[in-house]
């Protein structure tokens, strides 16, 4: 076990640096940060302590509610012996009496990380400007890229190799996951599928970045409205909520009318054509009426599961919870790499 140590110094590229987006990094770094999550994990499992953050002291900003990400990142900070502090929305006078560059220059001087979720990437590019000490993107209204090294990875521990693979991606396609899905795919040589209605299909901008990175890493991008083109024979599918945090809610009517051809359940599955098919969710999902807003939307418009059925959510091709525990693992090794001494 254990990365060696060609590796381990691939790895020395990142000490000092920010995680804002993925599309800073190559292929062959983020591959490099996935197989480092694949060690902590392991090293978690087998009880091997890993204190690379031993005494570090990190602020947790979220402008934005999160199960998963305030998890993994206060349970990594732990994990790492480090001491994180949370901060929410309104507890902080962030972007209110005091702006994102003062505020940064303050953190930090008093603390060595600092993670950020929240609506704006100019936010988290003016907090790395100023903070003088590593900022890592816990989300924003653009990105998801801690997502990201977790979602890759666990590809990567079902398919064995993301060489010659293909994830589709099926819902609202223009959102921070399904964008960060496009970019960091194509940088990473997997073949992207997306299937969303014309109106919702990833930015232009998106869609011109990931084609010229896909020309290098010699992947396959398709982009259709035609769901059973992009399924056919793929070896993954993903979906995300169809209305995503700080969006307008007036418009989830006209969402659900667009985008239930694109609900991923048991007839999907099946045209994959593909027994070995998996299904992931970065979550959280919509497949049951076990929520407030699940069952308001029953109420309101009929539906009992929104963009996953619950037959598949918790069906045998589901990789969801390990995708979920792996955001820990994955923001570990983001901390490790960029803070810690890893030697
Ligand atoms: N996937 C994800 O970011 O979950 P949270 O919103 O719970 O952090
Ligand atoms: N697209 C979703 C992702 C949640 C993890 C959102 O931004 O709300």
């Amino acid at each position: 076990m254990g990365l060696n140590t060609t590796a381990l110094n691939k790895l020395q590229v990142f000490k000092g640096e920010h995680f804002l987006k993925t599309c800073d990094f190559s292929a062959e770094e983020l591959n490099t940060l996935i197989d480092f999550t694949g060690e902590l994990k392991e090293k978690k499992k087998r009880g091997i302590p890993h204190p690379y953050l031993k005494g570090k002291n990190l602020a947790l900003l979220f402008e934005k509610p999160s199960t998963r990400t305030r998890s993994a990142f206060s349970v990594a900070a732990y994990d790492l012996g480090a001491y994180p502090e949370y901060f929410g929305q309104g507890d902080i006078h962030l972007g209110v009496k005091e702006s994102t560059a003062d505020t940064a220059k303050v953190l930090g001087r008093m603390y060595d990380g600092i993670e950020f979720r929240g609506y704006h990437q100019k936010d988290i590019e003016s907090l790395a400007k100023n903070a003088n000490v590593p900022v890592w993107n816990g989300l924003t209204n653009e990105w998801h890229p801690t997502q990201m090294i977790a979602d890759f990875f666990t590809l990567k521990e079902n398919w064995g190799t993301l060489e010659g693979k293909t994830l589709t991606y099926v819902g609202d396609a223009r959102n921070n996951v399904a964008h960060d899905l496009l970019i960091t795919g194509a940088i990473l040589g997997v073949n992207v599928h997306i299937a969303a209605p014309k109106s919702l299909q990833p930015d232009e901008a998106i869609q011109k970045l990931a084609k010229d990175y896909a020309a290098q890493s010699q992947s396959e991008i398709l982009i259709t409205d035609d769901v059973n083109q992009a399924i056919y024979q793929t070896d993954a599918i993903y979906t995300d909520v169809w209305l995503s945090m700080g969006e307008d809610q007036s418009v989830l009517e006209t969402r659900i009318n667009e985008l239930l051809p694109y609900q991923v359940n048991e007839s999907m599955l099946l045209n994959t054509m593909n027994p070995e098919a998996i299904v992931l969710h970065c979550l959280p999902a919509f497949h049951d009426l076990n929520t407030e807003v699940g069952q308001q939307i029953y109420e309101k418009y009929g539906l009992s599961e929104m963009e996953i059925t619950d037959d598949v959510f918790q069906g045998e091709h589901s990789v969801i919870f390990d995708q979920a525990e792996n955001r820990l693992h994955s923001i570990k090794a983001i901390m490790s790499v960029t803070l810690g001494d890893i030697f």
